[in-house]
C-alpha cells in the first residue's frame, strides 16, 4: 500500500516521525480527524467534511483549525500521487502540558492518503457494547476511537467487518464506522443523531439525494428504531445498509452470520447515490438532520 503524508508544512517520506511526544492527540486522543473517499484523484465531498471537522473541533472546545492550511495539505497530497482511493486529515490540539490539560500551541495537522481499496461488501454482527449518545463526544469525530477499534477487532474474531450498536437506551444507533439505514414497510429510516450516532456524511447525502429522488427515506423519531428492528432483518421483514465514506451505500451482506437479501429500496437509494456522485464531487453543505 502506498502512503502519502503531509505534515507541518511538507510532504514527508512514510514512516518518518511527525508527532511530538506530548502531543495531545498522540497522548489521549485529543483531537479530530476526517476520512474521505478520493474520486479521480479528487477527495469526495471536501466541503461537507470540512465543514464536520470545524463542528468537531468546537463541540471538543478545541481552538479554530486553520481550514485554509488544510485545503493547501490535501491539495498537495492529492497532486503527490496517482491511484488514491482514500484521504485522511486529522487534527489534534498539539503539545499539552499534561494528560488533562491542553496547551495553547498550534494544532498539529496531518493529512495521509493511501490507495487501500474499500470493503468489497459488509458483513456485520450485533456487540455487547453501547454508544453512549450522553457522551461528550456523542456525534463527535474524535481521535478518541479506541472503542470502535476493540468493536471492529470483536466483529474481525467473528468473521465480520462491521458491528451494529445500539445507544444506552437500546435504541438503533449506528455501526463502529458506519452510519445504518433501515428499509421496513416502503420506507428507508436511520437512526436520529439524538441516538448518538455521527452525522455522517454520505448519511447525510443519502437523505437529501434520496427524498429529491422521491424516495421515501427520512429520519427516524427518537426510539422509533429500537435494535430489536435487526430481529426483522435477520428474519428477512425488514432490509440494512450501512453508509459511509469508503462505503458509500452498502447492504448489509450478513449480519450475525445470516446471509441477508438486499431491499429494493435501499438499491434505488444506492443507484441515485452513484448518480448524483458522479455528477458533482462535492455537494453544498447543508444543515444535518
Ligand atoms: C462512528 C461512525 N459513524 C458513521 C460514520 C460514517 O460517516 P461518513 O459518512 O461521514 O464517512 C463513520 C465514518 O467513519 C464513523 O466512524
Amino acid at each position: 500500500m502506498t502512503t502519502l503524508v503531509w505534515a507541518g508544512g511538507l510532504l514527508r517520506a512514510e514512516g518518518e516521525p511527525v508527532i511530538a511526544a506530548g502531543d495531545h492527540g498522540w497522548t489521549v486522543g485529543d483531537g479530530v480527524f476526517e476520512t474521505l473517499e478520493i474520486v479521480g484523484g479528487r477527495a469526495f465531498g471536501l466541503r461537507r467534511h470540512l465543514k464536520r471537522l470545524a463542528y468537531s473541533a468546537a463541540r471538543m472546545g478545541m481552538a479554530e483549525i486553520d481550514q485554509e492550511v488544510v485545503r493547501e495539505a490535501v491539495g498537495e497530497v492529492l497532486a503527490a500521487g496517482s491511484g488514491l482511493r482514500r484521504l485522511r486529515i486529522t487534527v489534534s490540539s498539539g503539545p499539552g502540558p499534561a494528560p488533562l490539560a491542553r496547551g495553547g500551541g498550534p494544532h498539529t495537522i496531518v493529512v495521509t492518503a493511501d490507495d487501500a481499496a474499500p470493503a468489497p461488501s459488509c458483513h456485520a454482527v450485533r456487540v455487547p457494547w453501547r454508544r453512549n449518545e450522553r457522551s461528550a463526544l456523542a456525534g463527535v469525530k474524535s481521535t478518541s476511537y479506541a472503542e470502535n477499534v476493540v468493536i471492529m477487532e470483536f466483529a474481525r474474531s467473528r468473521g465480520a467487518d462491521e458491528a451494529v450498536l445500539a445507544n444506552t437506551h437500546g435504541h438503533l444507533c449506528e455501526g463502529a464506522a458506519s452510519n445504518i439505514v433501515i428499509e421496513r414497510a416502503g420506507e428507508i429510516v436511520t437512526p436520529p443523531l439524538a441516538s448518538g450516532c455521527l452525522p455522517g456524511i454520505v448519511r447525510g447525502l443519502a437523505l437529501e439525494w434520496g427524498a429529491e429522488a422521491g424516495l421515501p427515506v427520512r429520519v427516524a423519531a427518537p426510539g422509533e428504531l429500537e435494535l430489536g428492528v435487526l430481529d426483522e432483518v435477520v428474519a428477512g421483514d425488514a432490509f440494512a445498509a450501512v453508509t459511509s465514506s469508503t462505503r458509500r451505500i452498502q447492504p448489509l451482506a450478513s449480519l450475525d452470520k445470516t446471509p441477508l437479501e438486499h431491499g429494493p429500496l435501499l438499491a434505488q437509494l444506492r443507484s441515485v447515490f452513484e448518480e448524483r456522485a458522479a455528477l458533482d464531487h462535492d455537494p453544498a453543505p447543508r444543515h444535518s438532520k
